[in-house]
């Protein structure tokens, strides 16, 4: 057990103030959730790697007609989601598995602050699972941490590192682009690349998925 699991089984009530007080000096998750309501409005979103749900409750709030499934690898995700119950629902399993249970597609598929937790080889994987989530002309948006020669990059590792025990390597910038690029089956137009506050290592990117052959065969 990480020494993050067993300070917050000791907090009780008082984790969810502390998960705040954790995140807050790295990244503003209503601002994460601000950034991508100002370029969609889906019906259905998927967050993968949803941890305890504190950025599905600012989904919720951003957009509360939409249906938002958060998947993780633990074994409790959204243990910590404030939102609409009736507006998200939460499963322990990985993409793959999503992406076989559930062929609807979602119109946004995310990941905040989940790649930089995935060992290298793993990355690409998991990304392509993400993908295949996405419905024709859906988004795909990925936030992860910029590695960069400054403090708030060693306190972020600090904290990462120690309190989830997870072997962390952040991303250069050109490598986190690259992880979505145009390949056989889609098209993946970048249309929107931001900083979230309150530091510029966050770094979001936002990509259009499209599958021309599949969108005209399906007119034809
Ligand atoms: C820093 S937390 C981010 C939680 C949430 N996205 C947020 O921003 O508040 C990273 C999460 O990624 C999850 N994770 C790591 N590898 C994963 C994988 N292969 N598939 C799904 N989730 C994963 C971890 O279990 C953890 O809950």
């Amino acid at each position: 057990m990480s020494i993050g699991e067993k300070g917050r089984k000791m907090l009780g009530p008082l984790e969810p103030l502390a998960v705040d007080i954790y995140r807050k000096p790295f990244i503003d998750l209503e601002s994460v959730a601000r950034t991508l309501a100002s370029v969609c409005t889906p019906a259905r979103v998927a967050e993968i790697g949803c941890g305890e749900g504190v950025l599905a409750t600012e989904l919720n709030r951003a957009w509360p007609d939409a249906e938002i499934v958060g998947i993780d690898i633990t074994p409790q995700p959204g243990r910590l989601y404030r939102g609409d119950p009736q507006a998200a629902t939460f499963r322990s399993c990985s993409a793959d598995k999503l992406a076989a249970s559930d062929s609807a597609g979602f119109d946004l598929v995310l990941m905040c602050d989940v790649l930089h937790h995935v060992p290298p080889p793993m990355r690409a994987g998991i990304v392509v699972a993400a993908r295949t989530l996405v419905a024709d002309a859906g988004l795909l948006a990925i936030k992860d941490w910029e590695q960069r020669r400054d403090l708030a990059t060693a306190a972020a590792y600090a904290s990462d590192r120690f309190i989830t025990g997870d072997r962390i390597k952040y991303f250069a910038r050109d490598e986190l682009v690259g992880l979505v690029a145009p390949d056989a089956s889609d098209d993946a137009e970048l249309i929107l690349d931001a900083h979230i506050p309150p530091r510029r290592n966050n770094l979001l990117f936002i990509w259009r998925i499209t599958r021309p052959q599949r969108l005209a065969e399906e007119r034809a």
